[in-house]
């Protein structure tokens, strides 16, 4: 088979170097990728936004089979473009892509079918938003309603920040559109999780557990983050807590969308936080989490492509992964200066070292030079992934890798795992 995966992240080459392994794989293509996706894809040059030019081009290549990595495309409905098309894709319709381009549509669905959320509040005029946050007090948390890029919520300690997020987002048209409206949230208290199932709008086959690490610095200080790094499972998800969280939030919310008329078919990322009241739903993603992809793909044991093209076709009740039992753990290199501003073009070297020892680095913000060399080319830039026979032992693989690296102009955490690991 002819695959395309688009997009151009550490989740991508991630998911490349998975899809890459398979038997039935003939041709991978990735759009536009990246200098580590292009080791194991050939990489086209076209954005993983440009919906008309992916769709001609997968039609001329004749791509048998799309996978879509990140949410901006999904959202905008490439998956339905390219199906109108003639060309199978593995990802939601822009209708069920609203559990994660709509906030305020994911929380109403939650409302009308008592899946555990935080209570809520949506609001279109900033004087209600006032009024609201005054009434509830702090802390309070904040959320543009649309896409922005892992940016638009604020849990606000004080009644003040919370206006002020109010007030940015309503009147100073910081989200621009995504931060027209806003769902203002109870805020909950509990470990954070990530819990991934593929589906296929009736049946859920869950993945795996995963920690992510959203501050740019050690000990959660510093701005939010895409993701700093991630390790899989979470100690904190038994079989039990696994069990609870797909009978009361998963699978209530497949049958909830397919009730509605817009049944989901993808990667259902669920973040979640255990309260004291149970697991509790804080938001949903469509499509796997980066770094959280790289920790899962290394703990896969089985060919990954089957079981998307089943997720697809409506085939999971039947379809079933097998997971390494060793923990694995990502570490996230980024650009100095990230998530703010940053510079590109500084060499990267010792790649080839650091998976001397087992590990494997996954390309997100790279290009290759002209002299074949490795440059940084975004915010984020290497997962450096390894697993081990326990989650110290990964993290001590993961770091040991990460020293090897010789990247003057980056930075990473250096506690990802600590909690879980000391
Ligand atoms: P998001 O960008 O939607 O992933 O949210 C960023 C972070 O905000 C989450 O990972 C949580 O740590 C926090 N958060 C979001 N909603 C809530 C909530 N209702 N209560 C407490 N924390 C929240
Ligand atoms: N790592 C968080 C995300 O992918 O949204």
């Amino acid at each position: 088979m002819r695959i395309l995966i688009v997009g151009s992240g550490g989740r991508e080459h991630a998911l490349a170097w998975a899809v890459s392994a398979s038997p039935l794989c003939t041709r991978l293509l990735c759009a536009p990728g990246n200098a580590g996706i292009a080791q194991v894809a050939e990489c086209v040059d076209i954005a993983a936004e440009d919906v008309e030019g992916l769709t001609r081009f997968a039609a001329e290549a004749s791509v048998d089979f799309v996978v879509i990595g990140p949410e901006a495309p999904l959202v905008a409905g490439l998956a339905d473009r390219l199906e109108a098309a003639g060309i199978a894709a593995f990802g939601p319709g822009a209708a069920a892509a609203r559990l994660e381009g709509s906030k305020a549509f994911t929380k109403d669905l939650c409302a009308r079918h008592a899946i555990p959320t935080a209570a809520y509040k949506r609001v279109t005029h900033l004087a209600e938003a006032e009024a609201h946050i005054r009434a509830q007090g702090a802390p309070i948390v904040i959320k543009a309603d649309g896409l922005a890029a892992g940016k638009g919520v604020t849990v606000a300690r004080t009644v003040e920040d919370a206006l002020a997020a109010a007030r940015e987002a309503l009147s100073g048209g910081r989200f621009g559109e995504a931060g027209a409206e806003l769902v203002i949230e109870e805020c909950m208290v509990g470990p954070e999780v990530s819990f991934f199932a593929l589906v296929d709008g009736q049946t859920a086959l869950p993945l795996a557990t995963a920690q992510d690490h959203k501050r740019a610095f050690d000990g959660d200080q510093g701005p939010n983050t895409g993701g700093m790094g991630a390790f899989s499972p979470s100690p904190l998800v038994d079989d039990a807590m696994a069990a609870r969280i797909m009978g009361e939030i998963v699978e209530p919310t497949i049958r909830a969308m397919a009730q509605e008329g817009c049944p989901f078919k993808g990667v259902l990322y669920a973040g979640l936080m255990l309260t004291g009241e149970g697991p509790k739903l804080v938001e949903y993603n469509i499509r796997f989490g980066d770094p959280e992809c790289q920790a899962l793909m290394m703990r896969l044991d089985s060919d990954l492509l089957p079981a998307l093209i089943a997720a697809r076709e409506g085939r999971l009740a039947s379809a079933s992964l097998a997971w390494k039992p060793e923990p694995a753990l990502c570490v996230v290199m980024a650009a100095k200066g990230y998530p703010g501003s940053y510079a590109k073009g500084s060499p990267i070297s010792g790649l080839d070292r650091a998976e001397a020892g087992g590990a494997t680095v996954f390309h997100a913000g790279t290009k290759a030079g002209p002299d074949g060399a490795v440059l940084a080319n975004g915010g984020r830039v290497l997962g450096v992934t390894a697993t081990g026979a326990d989650l110290t032992a990964a993290r001590q693989a993961a770091y040991a890798a990460v020293d090897a690296i010789d990247w003057p102009d980056g930075f990473c955490r250096r506690d990802i795992g600590a909690t879980a690991a000391p």
